[in-house]
């Protein structure tokens, strides 16, 4: 079934019918003021932090309320009903809605009974607080009489869960007033601002926010949720909507809303606007914000057309023009903004995390800035940093950073109060493939000099930062020469301990060596160079002699030397990762990287995308696969995760399989999943972490909506591996592997400051390998630009030969 629809030219998605499967959100804001909001206005506000700055209520995992509701009621037939399709839910037959979602906004409008309405909810850049801009447009052909009252259900407390569980306390420190006619003011611990007890304040008391209205007078108000909604009603039919009128009490413990009504009369085809502000700012601050609404009624589409242009610029540094428009709008628009969310809110506010997490997963973190550096390498560079000096001197990363980090003053593994008693097998090594990107897209190799501190003491060059890495990795590992898995590698739940060795791990330092290695040529650091070449093909005989079985690399080797994913186990004998990482790494040749690939089609590969291994562990578990505790074909017991898919589209494309890592890519697109949303259930232009695989009864349900490393690791795959634009320290190789049937397709790429239009010619169905480029009327006869060639405006032809 279709919901909707992408909507490209404006960048948005348009949903047609309200009643999606699950509630389609978007995020608003920045760190310093963040909003998720659904499709039917659901969702919650917080300022830096989800659980800890948390100012509006929203009740996760039920029914997507309470939100910021704008209710509309015609004063003489005393009907009511919501802007947003939910909450008071009038029947479709006779509600039109529309919810447009954009980069930083949505529109939120329907009509009803004559009457169209619409909302647009926006913060502005660089602003703490939220807007949400009414209008309403009477199309009936005769004079109406209307109230709207905006309705925002307040926290009592800035901690979630104070707010929600500790209501002994919660429910007695704050209340509400009507200040300047327009504007409810809520306190917090109010006595703790005032001066003889200002002693006793802190972070979490003496604190404000405010629901205001602009531009219209406000007719009544309520700042409690309880007498707002009347007793045994719910937000579908509030006692304030059904009476017409929102009482004007104020809230004294209980809990606090701001609800303002405004009345007004619409001549026939008339229409007026308004605007809802709500924030956490004193009442000073709140007027002034209001009165800059009040005054400049055009401010809302001064600072909505910014926030456009804002989100343009930062997406249009890859503009792809392809025969697929699904891929078009993913590649160009929603999986590129997705990984600016992820990049930006990590895993602490949407639908599914609630923010109570304490920190930054320290791998989730680093690829998901992989995912922006294409786009914006400079912003990336900022949370680059601060990963490296999450890295503790032993060369291992930090598994949990927390928000308030600062190096030198954190605890570590094993410390009391931390929450991971052992390292991750794999933390630090993500950073090769992220430093390497980086310098490639930028040609910043003098990062490599950039001094960094460690974790818990010293500091070092970035270089040196890696090189450690790669010590801890050698210096862990089990009987066979290979990196320990330890508390977990990639998978959470695969739990190989000091001594069990991690095959996935031993690609990625495969891979580690090599890019330090290609580091050390640069430098013309001998020593490292020759150690590098020594030390890869000593764990690529390891992996050889341990892990190959000639249609297949095991997944890890047991401390007690038991193989994991080994042909002939009862289940989970053949994995995805090692099969797609032998060939990201490097470690496996063309032919055993065929061969592999072709195993996963086989034995992964389903319509919605490859399990990450088969059979699900039901009977044959063992104490470190704690995949067991899921059902079979669910996240990491077998499901298909979705952040994997993104490194089989690189490995198939990487060995210019063009067909195969667009069969995999569509298996896995959202955008392909529009049609049958009803399977799929969360939002068709984002991607989630997981979906149920075969031996689920729901095969096709994705979950997790939004914060997901697969936003960085499919946009990889398209990026370097599809469109296959693979920058370099001193240029960038364009090899695309596409389906054979791309005949041609255009790209407009910012490289370096340079624009690259670049023209792909598939005269002859190639699907990868060779490619020969014209770069401004010259051929280089090579895929390969270098970067001092490049004009400001470029002209690049690239033909792909078979
Ligand atoms: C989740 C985690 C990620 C982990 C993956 C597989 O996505 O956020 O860190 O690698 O699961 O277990």
């Amino acid at each position: 079934m279709q919901y909707g629809y992408f909507d490209d030219l404006n960048r948005e998605y348009v949903i047609t019918r309200p009643d999606t499967p699950a509630p389609w959100a978007n995020y608003l804001g920045s760190p310093a003021y963040g909003a998720i909001l659904s499709n039917n206005a659901g969702g919650y506000s917080f300022v830096k932090s989800g659980a800890n700055g948390r100012i509006l209520r929203y009740r996760f995992n039920a029914d997507d309320k309470p939100g910021r509701y704008v209710y509309l009621r015609d004063r003489s037939s005393g009907d009511y009903w919501s802007v947003s399709w939910q909450p008071v839910a009038k029947p479709l037959s006779q509600f039109h809605s529309e919810c447009r979602h954009g980069t930083g906004y949505s529109v939120i409008s329907s009509e009803y009974s004559g009457i169209r309405a619409e909302v647009l909810y926006y913060v502005p850049l660089g602003q703490t607080y939220e807007v949400w801009k009414v209008c309403v447009e009477n199309k009936s052909g005769e004079k109406r009489d209307l109230s709207a009252v905006g309705f925002a259900e307040l926290t009592n407390a800035n901690n979630y869960e104070q707010d929600g569980v500790n209501l002994q306390y919660s429910q007695f420190i704050s209340r509400t007033y009507i200040k300047h006619g327009q504007m409810i003011l809520q306190t917090i611990n109010e006595n703790c601002m005032l001066s003889e007890n200002c002693g006793l304040k802190d972070e979490s008391n003496g604190l404000q926010r405010f629901f205001a209205l602009a531009g219209a007078p406000v007719t009544s108000y309520c700042g409690d949720r309880d007498v707002f909604l009347g007793a045994y009603h719910s937000y579908s039919n509030p006692e304030a909507i059904e009476r017409g009128s929102c009482g004007n009490e104020d809230c004294y413990n209980g809990n606090p809303c701001g609800a303002l009504q405004t009345d007004f009369t619409l001549a026939p085809g008339e229409s007026c606007e308004f605007c809802f502000l709500l924030g956490a700012h004193t009442e000073e601050e709140a007027k002034k914000i209001l009165d800059a609404y009040t005054s400049e009624p055009s401010r809302p589409n001064r600072e909505v057309d910014e926030l456009k242009r804002f989100w343009g610029e930062k997406l249009s540094g890859l503009m792809v023009h392809t025969p697929d428009k699904k891929f078009d709008s993913m590649v160009n628009i929603w999986n590129a903004y997705q990984c600016f969310i992820t990049f930006t809110w990590s895993r602490a506010a949407s639908f599914i995390y609630c923010g109570l997490r304490d920190g930054f997963g320290y791998r989730d973190e680093v690829q998901d800035l992989e995912g922006i550096i294409h786009l914006d390498p400079e912003m990336a560079l900022g949370k680059l940093r601060m990963m490296i000096s999450g890295q503790v001197s032993n060369g291992a990363g930090l598994p949990l950073i927390p928000y308030d980090y600062r190096p030198g003053h954190v605890k570590l593994p094993g410390d009391p109060g931390y929450n991971y008693d052992s390292y991750r097998g794999d933390d630090a090594l993500w950073l090769f493939p992220a430093v390497w990107k980086y310098i490639c897209e930028t040609g910043k190799t003098e990062f490599l000099d950039e001094i960094i501190p460690f974790a818990d003491k010293g500091e070092a060059t970035v270089y040196e930062h890696l090189k450690r890495a790669i010590s801890f990795s050698q210096t862990h590992s089990g009987s066979h020469g290979l990196p320990a898995g330890l508390y977990a590698d990639w998978n959470d739940c695969l739990r190989l301990g000091e001594q069990g060795e991690s095959v996935f791990i031993a690609f990625q330092l495969y891979l580690a060596m090599d890019i330090l290695k290609k580091i050390a040529v640069m430098r013309h650091d001998k020593e490292t160079e020759e150690q590098m070449t020594s030390d890869a093909a000593k764990l690529k005989k390891s992996i050889f002699e341990n892990c190959w079985q000639g249609d297949r690399f095991i997944r890890g080797i047991r401390a007690d030397g038991v193989k994991v994913g080994s042909a002939g186990d009862p289940e989970a004998d053949f994995w995805l990762n090692p099969q797609s990482w032998a060939v990201i790494s490097g470690c496996a040749d063309s032919e055993q990287g065929k061969t592999v690939l072709e195993n996963v089609e086989n034995r992964l590969l389903t319509e919605y995308g490859a399990a990450l291994f088969e059979p699900p562990y039901r009977e044959h578990g063992f104490d470190g696969a704690r995949m067991l505790l899921f059902n079979a074909s669910t996240k990491e017991n077998a499901g298909i995760f979705s952040q994997t898919q993104g490194w089989l589209i690189l490995a198939e494309a990487l060995l210019g399989r063009g067909d195969a890592a667009y069969r995999c890519y569509r298996a896995c697109n959202p955008a392909e999943m529009n049609e049958k949303a009803e399977i799929r259930r969360i939002e068709p232009y984002v991607h989630g972490q997981s979906t149920e695989g075969i031996h689920s009864p729901h095969f096709g349900r994705a979950h997790v909506h939004w914060l997901t490393g697969t936003a960085s690791t499919v946009m990889v795959g398209c990026v370097e591996g599809i469109l296959g634009l693979r920058p370099t320290p001193d240029g960038i190789v364009i090899s695309p592997s596409v389906p054979s049937d791309w005949k041609e397709f255009t790209m407009r790429k910012v490289f370096r400051g340079k624009v690259l239009n670049i023209t792909v010619r598939n005269p002859d169905g190639a699907q990868g390998g060779k490619t020969e480029i014209v770069l401004n009327g010259t051929n280089l006869h090579s895929d390969f630009i270098s970067a001092d060639l490049l004009q400001s405006e470029n002209e690049v032809v690239v033909t792909m030969v078979k």
